[in-house]
């Protein structure tokens, strides 16, 4: 009889119990349903529980895929990648809201599994939250290499590594007859560009040991932060421990990597004497106490990574598309004979003399953005957007590319044409929001200073020397791209005829 009784106070305890879990599950998802109601979220797909969006997007985001989003669902559009609210913004407005505007609420950066071990969860500059910490490395990184004083101090040596890896094409076999790709001797020279700028150093030649073990690094270094991989322990996160042997690979190569740099070029440099250039401005600081070492390295693996690639890569689309549009090089051509005389090589004073050239270099960057959904930012808090309610931790990503190749705000934006910018004086410095390669605002790219000028000298000094051709047999070079998680790159090395012109 007891044991019955104690039975059924059991029972009428766990169901007591039962009830009590699914009334409180009840009041929680109420709650969540009311907030939700009552917040305005941006619009977007609907999102499929625990993947979200993401397999609508399986191929990753890239900015065609986006801007065909941004059709359906307007300028503001909120995605769900597994757990990971992501922004996208499409329209010159609210693209001016979010850099500028509220450019210190959206201001920080999306970081991820990858960024949080190669940058020690943003000691570095590019990945740093918006704040005290990112305010100094912008400041540190300034005066050795954001100044107009900086670029007439290096400008001679940009034009003499320019000079030297032109040299260097036209000795290689085949360049006036089969084609040759440049790219790679065009790679080593904005090596020597930037560690020029940040030792005083330079690599003799692409057989230089000391480039081979750096360009390992970096190539090991960049397949694994453009790798897909990632996102599965970014939008999943109870997928990490699936991603251990790739994680355990991005940390020990990047650990590689800035033990090499400190050892060859940081504690070589500490040991030089002479004037102060590039990262004795980052050393002042750290003895100051302002930043710690490794802040050194990460500012150092910045510039690596930030200057080098995208320049290079914005020259190789410009190559290709001077091959591909023989009318526009002579028209280049002609302006740099007839303003600074044939034979007379173009300098960087000479840039500001030269509209159809500035043209150019405009539209290779408006065509081919090759960071073309900027760098992700984030804002921390959650903030209102036009009429929309923008939770916090969003990843937001700007369509730079989308906006400079929309139909609405440009007239054919798929032709190739440096014109377009002689009629309208647009410039890449964030002040039109139609055009943004290098960002506006706040976290806008402080190097545009440095590789505008670079791409007009390499560009320029092309086609003073040379005749630009596609190999025999073949019309035009292919343009096609792939995109990594951040940057748009030319799918296939450009082959060219470099034909060497009496001047
Ligand atoms: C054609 C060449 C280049 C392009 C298209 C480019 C583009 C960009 C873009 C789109 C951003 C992100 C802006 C944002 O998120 O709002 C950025 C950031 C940055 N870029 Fe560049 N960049 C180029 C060359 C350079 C060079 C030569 C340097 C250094 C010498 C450099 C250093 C940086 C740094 C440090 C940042 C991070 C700024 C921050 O977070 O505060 N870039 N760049």
């Amino acid at each position: 009889m007891e044991t019955l009784k104690s039975l059924l106070i059991d029972q009428s305890t766990s169901s007591l119990i039962q009830t009590s879990l699914v009334a409180l599950i009840g009041v929680v998802l109420l709650v969540k349903l009311v907030q939700r109601l009552r917040l305005k979220l941006p619009p977007g797909p609907i999102a499929w529980p625990i993947v979200g969006n993401w397999l609508q997007f399986k191929e990753g985001l890239n900015p065609q895929n986006l801007a065909e989003l941004a059709k359906h669902y307007g300028d503001v559009c909120l995605l769900q990648m597994g757990q990971r609210k992501v922004l996208v913004v499409s329209s010159p407005e609210m693209a001016k809201e979010v850099l500028q505007t509220q450019g210190v609420e959206f201001g920080s950066r999306a970081r991820n599994l990858v960024f949080d071990m190669t940058t020690g969860k943003g000691s570095d500059m590019v990945f740093a939250d918006y704040g005290e910490h990112w305010r100094k490395m912008r400041r540190i990184a300034t005066i050795p290499f954001f100044t107009n004083k900086v670029v007439q101090q290096s400008r001679h040596g940009w034009e003499e590594e320019i000079e030297l890896a032109l040299s260097d094409i036209k000795e290689m076999p085949g360049c006036t007859t089969s084609g040759v790709i440049p790219k790679d001797r065009l790679q080593l020279m904005m090596y020597n560009i930037v560690y020029r700028m940040m030792f005083s150093r330079r690599f003799s030649g692409l057989d230089d040991p000391l480039y081979g073990q750096l360009m390992t690094l970096n190539l090991e270094n960049n397949r694994l932060a453009q790798s897909f991989k990632y996102n599965y322990g970014d939008y999943v996160p109870s997928f990490k421990p699936f991603l251990r042997s790739y994680l355990k690979e991005v940390w020990d190569t990047n650990q590689r990597r800035l033990n090499f740099l400190r050892d060859a070029f940081l504690n070589a440099r500490k040991k030089q004497t002479g004037e102060k250039i590039g990262v004795d401005f980052f050393l002042d600081a750290h003895l100051k106490g302002e930043i710690s070492e490794r802040s050194v390295l990460y500012l150092i693996q910045n510039m690596n990574v930030a200057a080098i690639e995208t320049t290079l890569w914005s020259t190789e689309w410009g190559i290709a598309e001077l091959i591909n549009n023989q009318h526009i090089q002579e028209k280049l051509r002609n302006e740099l004979d007839e303003v600074l005389g044939k034979g007379v090589p173009i300098t960087e004073p000479d840039v500001a003399k030269l509209p159809y050239l500035q043209a150019m270099v405009k539209e290779i960057l408006r065509m081919h953005m090759v960071i073309p959904m900027l760098v992700p930012h984030m804002n921390l808090q959650a903030v209102k957007l036009g009429k929309y309610d923008i939770p916090a931790g969003c990843r937001i990503l700007v369509n730079a590319w989308g906006i400079a190749n929309n139909p609405e705000y440009w007239e054919k934006p798929d032709v190739f044409n440096p014109d377009r910018f002689i009629k309208n004086k647009i410039e890449p410095n964030g002040s039109d929001f139609r055009f943004i390669p290098f960002g506006s605002g706040r976290r806008s790219c402080p190097g545009s200073i440095i590789a505008v000028p670079i791409l007009g000298l390499v560009l320029g000094r092309l086609v003073q020397r040379f005749e630009l051709l596609p190999p025999v047999g073949v019309d035009k070079v292919e343009l096609r791209s792939v995109g990594g998680q951040l940057g748009l790159v030319l799918a296939v090395k450009s082959r060219v005829v470099l034909k060497p012109r009496n001047v």
